[in-house]
């Protein structure tokens, strides 16, 4: 039965070629779409990231970097391309309870680790010379300045009230200004333009900065006039990098292949209707998906019966490092994953149940790396990109051993690469770190524009 039972799963999980190219059709059109109006599913969010850094951008720079388990402070001194990249960072905890607070909370707690990390690394910064900061606030934001961001919606599962809606930039400067901190905020960024500007600070051949990580997300370069939403005095011909925002891609639920486990987790989820792609693709997700055909599995009586199933109840509880460790388990008897199993769900699988849990990794992480192409395929057909590299970072890219050569595969059958080929003519490349050094280049690349009076 459980044979039948994986057949079923793998079909329902499965994407064909002809799929993905359907859905990377309607992925330009609603690429497009975020261009022309505002309020769009995927919007296209303008950043003020004027252009390509020059790799000349130089100076000291501290960066905050909000992702979703770690506050990271750094210190950045940049020293043109090449050069020497001089980094100092530190850590902080995010508490859970941080995560569904309130915004003041948040806020505080940014400051002071701000506080805490000029204080200990002696940096200095006085009211009249302060310490330059690039804040890099992974979450749709809405900018009508590059240092200020409105925040559309939280997503990846945070719930900090009061922050919808309202400008994340002035709020950090508030929590700073209260404390007295010589701290000039320059830039709000997003993670995936950081990615894609810090890479391209060392490498011309970068097209797109992506994130594959707790969330999924794009950026790249488009020319002002190409964006029609946007009202500006800007040439049409400057650049203007985009943080797409796709996570949110086919909210209407036209094309996606969901199946009954995605529509749970959506409807489960603090906020149900949003991030739809996101929600099939990303890593916080690929654990949960995982979780809950199991549960339906065991309910239906046919895996783990007889088990005590209470921790299998907790939602996320296994993550995206649970997964790929399944998968890639060559340990006799796959006892890896028979430890996991019982740390993670407080029983023992029988050798069938192994292989089973195996082949269910394998069809949702091959799934989300397949549709993880969709977006990036759509942008470079919208903009007639042939070749060039993606800057990625991200978990789900860089900890799952088979995510990039999935995602090369599932990418040739989109844009039609020739199946003898020698090399893949786009390609994943490892971001330069782009909370650290793509905030400070940024921050770097506005100074010098405010100081030529652009
Ligand atoms: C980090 C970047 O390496 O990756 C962050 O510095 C980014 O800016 C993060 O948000 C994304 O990965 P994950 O897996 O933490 O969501
Ligand atoms: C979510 C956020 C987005 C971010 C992505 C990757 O999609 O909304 O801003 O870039 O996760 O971290």
């Amino acid at each position: 039965v459980l044979k039948e039972e994986l057949e079923r799963l793998k079909s329902i999980f499965y994407v064909s070629t002809r799929k993905l190219i359907e859905i990377s059709e309607q992925f330009e059109k609603e690429l497009q779409d975020g261009l022309d109006n505002y309020g769009s599913n995927i919007s296209m969010n303008v950043t003020w990231v004027l252009g390509w850094p020059d790799g000349h951008e130089c100076g000291n720079f501290l960066t905050t970097d909000l992702g979703g388990t770690n506050l990271r402070v750094c210190w950045i001194k940049l020293t043109e391309r090449h050069g020497e990249t001089n980094v100092i960072q530190q850590e902080y905890r995010l508490a859970d309870e941080l995560k569904t607070g309130e915004s003041d909370a948040l806020f505080d707690f940014i400051a002071t680790s701000l506080g805490d990390f000029i204080e200990k690394h002696k940096l200095g910064g006085t009211k009249e010379d302060p310490l330059k900061l690039g804040f890099t606030f992974s979450y749709p934001a809405h900018q009508d300045y590059i240092d200020h961001g409105k925040l559309v919606t939280w997503t990846k599962g945070l719930e900090i009230k009061g922050v919808e809606g309202e400008d994340a930039a002035g709020l950090l400067r508030q929590a700073m200004a209260k404390r007295d901190l010589p701290i000039h905020l320059v830039a709000l960024i997003n993670d995936t333009t950081g990615a894609m500007i810090a890479s391209a600070y060392n490498d011309p051949e970068t097209i797109v900065g992506a994130i594959f990580g707790t969330g999924c997300n794009g950026a790249y370069m488009e020319d002002v006039g190409s964006i029609h939403k946007l009202k500006t005095d800007l040439p049409d011909d400057t650049p203007m990098a985009i943080n797409c925002e796709y996570g949110a891609f086919d909210n209407a639920h036209n094309v996606l292949p969901r199946t009954e486990y995605d529509i749970q987790i959506d409807e489960e989820s603090p906020k149900p209707g949003e991030q739809a792609f996101e929600k099939m693709s990303a890593g916080l997700y690929l654990g949960e998906i995982y979780r809950l055909v199991v549960v339906d599995l065991y309910e239906k009586g046919l895996i783990f019966k007889d088990q005590d199933a209470s921790k299998m109840r907790n939602p996320y509880i296994l993550d995206t490092g649970f997964l790929s460790g399944i998968e890639n388990d060559t340990s006799p008897g796959m006892a890896d994953t028979k430890r996991a199993f019982i740390e993670k769900l407080g029983f023992e699988a029988t050798p069938e149940q192994l292989i089973f849990s195996q082949k269910l990794a394998e069809y949702i992480a091959v799934r989300g790396a397949r549709l993880c192409t969709c977006g990036i395929a759509a942008i470079c057909r919208k903009k007639g990109i042939k070749k060039g590299h993606v800057a990625a970072d991200g978990s789900v890219a860089n900890k799952h051993p088979n995510f990039k050569r999935r995602w090369a595969n599932a990418m040739g059958e989109v844009l039609g690469w020739p199946v003898d080929r020698k090399e893949d003519p786009i390609t994943i490349t490892s971001a330069e770190d782009g909370s650290g050094i793509g905030a400070a280049v940024i921050a770097a690349m506005t100074l010098k524009r405010e100081k030529e009076g652009q």
